[in-house]
Parts: C-alpha cells; sequence; structure tokens
C-alpha cells in the first residue's frame, strides 16, 4: 500500500511543505523571510505574520509540483516544536485544519530529531545511501548542537548538548558584530575560503565529555575585535575574509572534536551531520578527512535538506505513520520538547 504524507515546517522563519510518498520526497518548497535581515535576527511577530501569508500558497505549489491533489493525501505531519511559539502556531494549526477537513490522521513531528531523519529521505532516480543504526550524528543548526545516537528510526539518545549558545548562534552573532546580515553563517562560509584560518586565534572552551560551549568564543571574538578597532577603524574591513577564515575553523575544531571524541567512545562509524551549519563547506571537508583517517562511513545531507524543510518533517512522520503514531486534534505546539 502506497502512503502519501503531505509536510508542514514552521518552526522558525522559513515556511516549507512537502509531499512524501513512501519515503521519497515528490517536492519540497521552502519560502524564506527575508524581513528579518536588517534586525540581525529572527523577530518572532514578523516571522509569525510571513507564516500566515506564505502557508497557503506553499502548501499549494507542493502539491502542484508533487502531482498530488488533496484526496491522494493519506496523512498530514506538521512540526510541534521545538521552536518559536507563534511560528509554530501558524503550522499546527494549518495542519490540524487540512486533517480536520479532509479527515486525515495527524502526525507531530520533533524539529530536531527530523533534522536527523533528513538522511532517510529517499529521492527518485538516484542512488540513494541511507545509513545503517547504529548512527552517530552531529547536529548543528542555528538553535541546537547536539550529538545523538539513534538506534532506530525515530529512537534517538542526546549523547552530547551545549550549554549555552549553538553553533549556528556563533556564526550568526560573531558576524553580526563584523555586521553581517542575519543569518551570518553562509556570508562567514564564502569569505573564510579566501582567507588564511590561522591568521588570528579565538578561544576554545574545554567543556566536560561530549558537551559544547560557545557563548565565550563570542566574547572573545566580541573583546579581540573591539580593541583592534579602537586601533584601527578599518580593521574589520581590511581583515574580513582572514577573521572568517579563523573564526569558522575554530568552530569546526570544537564541533569535529567532539564528534571524534563520540565515536571513540561509542564505537559507532556510521557518521552523519545534520541542520543549517551542516551546510558549512569547511565543517564537510573536516568531517570528510576524518572519515578518510578513521574509516567512518560518513553522511553529508544534500545542502536543500541542511536548513530547515519539510521533507525532513515528512519522512520523520512517514516513520511515524507506519508504527501507527498519530497524534489528536488537541495537540498544541510546544516552544520546548
Ligand atoms: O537548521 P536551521 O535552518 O534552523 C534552525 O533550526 O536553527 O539552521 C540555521 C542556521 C543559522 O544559524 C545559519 O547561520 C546556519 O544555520 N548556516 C550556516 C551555513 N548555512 C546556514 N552556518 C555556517 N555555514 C553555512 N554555510
Ligand atoms: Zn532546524
Amino acid at each position: 500500500m502506497s502512503v502519501t504524507i503531505l509536510a508542514i515546517e514552521s518552526s522558525c522563519d522559513d515556511t516549507s511543505a512537502a509531499i512524501i510518498r513512501d519515503g521519497y520526497a515528490l517536492s519540497n518548497l521552502i519560502a524564506n523571510q527575508d524581513i528579518h535581515k536588517e534586525y540581525g535576527g529572527v523577530v518572532p511577530e514578523l516571522a509569525s505574520r510571513a507564516h500566515q501569508v506564505n502557508i497557503v500558497p506553499v502548501t499549494h505549489q507542493a502539491m502542484v509540483k508533487a502531482g498530488v491533489k488533496a484526496e491522494d493525501i493519506d496523512a498530514v505531519a506538521f512540526t510541534r516544536g521545538p521552536g518559536l511559539l507563534g511560528s509554530l502556531l501558524v503550522g499546527t494549526s494549518f495542519a490540524k485544519g487540512f486533517a480536520l477537513v479532509r479527515n486525515l490522521p495527524l502526525i507531530e513531528v520533533n524539529h530536531l530529531q527530523a533534522h536527523v531523519m533528513s538522511h532517510f529521505i529517499l529521492e527518485k532516480d538516484k542512488e540513494n545511501r541511507i545509513p545503517v543504526f547504529p548512527f552517530l550524528c552531529l547536529l548543528v543548526s542555528g538553535g541546537h548542537t547536539r550529538i545523538i545516537v539513534m538506534n532506530s528510526h525515530l529512537d534517538m539518545e542526546v549523547i552530547g548538548n551545549t550549554i549555552d549558545d549553538a553553533a549556528g548562534e556563533a556564526f550568526d552573532k560573531c558576524g553580526k558584530i563584523m555586521g553581517f546580515q542575519y543569518p551570518a553563517g553562509p556570508a562567514i562560509d564564502k569569505l573564510a575560503r579566501q582567507g588564511n584560518k590561522h591568521a588570528f586565534s579565538f578561544t576554545k572552551p574545554s567543556v566536560k565529555g561530549l558537551d559544547f560551549s560557545f557563548s565565550g568564543l563570542k566574547t572573545n571574538f566580541l573583546y579581540f575585535l573591539r580593541d583592534r578597532v579602537n586601533d584601527d577603524p578599518d580593521f574589520i574591513t581590511n581583515n574580513r575574509t582572514d577573521l572568517c577564515a579563523s573564526l569558522q575553523h575554530v568552530i569546526i575544531s570544537i564541533l569535529v572534536g567532539k564528534l571524534v571524541k563520540a565515536s571513540i567512545q561509542t564505537g559507532i562509524k556510521e557518521i552523519g551531520i545534520a541542520g543549517g551549519v551542516s551546510a558549512n563547506s569547511g565543517l564537510r571537508d573536516a568531517v570528510s578527512a576524518e572519515a578518510e583517517k578513521r574509516k567512518w562511513n560518513i553522511f553529508l545531507p544534500e545542502f536543500r535538506y541542511t536548513t530547515d524543510n519539510a521533507a525532513m518533517i515528512g519522512i520523520a512522520g512517514y516513520y511515524k505513520y507506519l508504527r501507527g503514531e498519530f497524534s489528536s486534534q488537541d495537540v498544541a505546539p510546544l516552544a520546548r520538547l
């Protein structure tokens, strides 16, 4: 029996809808919200309003692109959390409404689980490689930095977590100090390729076990720049590529150092990265180099599945559908899960 899922993602500032049929992504549409750029971060009230504007056209386009009509859909999956409450409310309400009108089962999905599940999305006319269990995944996004052991679809254990900022926040906040628009990660990645990663050195925190910390690095970066700019007002402009390369280098070495430690500790060599920061070219290169050295079987997500997208919600929803895990119409979004 074929199963077709409509998936909705609205946890932060991207409105996304996807159609997943039997594990294959038939479509995955994303509407980005440029409005936050000038504010240096996501403004929750503006995000929520933009989701309201985008959600119907994005869903419609996802269905048209997949060649799927409302009557072909078997279930509606949506992000219940974690995320911004006002943003989650839009996606949750829309999913509930769609399911209610068509009398379809509703499937709530944990956004973080979905990022890891993005490695299980299948695509037509492609050689699809998917991880075997146990699978070790570094989840690095704007809101989270975690090391997760996945023992089966949807059975995940967090073995490392950030004690303060997320890796994506380190990129975004340090980028803001340098005058970049939000989100700064992609711009830093691009400029870092032209810079010298050993030009400047920044603090690497010492945190126990498999946990992370990035707030000290941000403060270190801020004070370093404040002192240099005092002496030379053009310091940032004149050293932009080296600053980006050096900052990116320290973030990557913190992340990869803990991933290596986690692999040694668990004995797992089936390894992936996920989340917005997994799009970073330096991180992808560094993980590939470790894989070569340590004989890891690695999974780097397709770029379209790194940042927030509904296909990952749909694949998590598909496995929940197979398990018969449904939600009632009383379900409410949760900012923290
Ligand atoms: O997963 P995501 O779309 O949203 C959350 O769930 O947080 O991740 C967004 C984060 C932002 O912090 C953004 O700066 C970062 O991912 N990001 C990158 C790159 N592309 C996106 N960071 C570094 N390098 C990139 N190429
Ligand atoms: Zn995310």
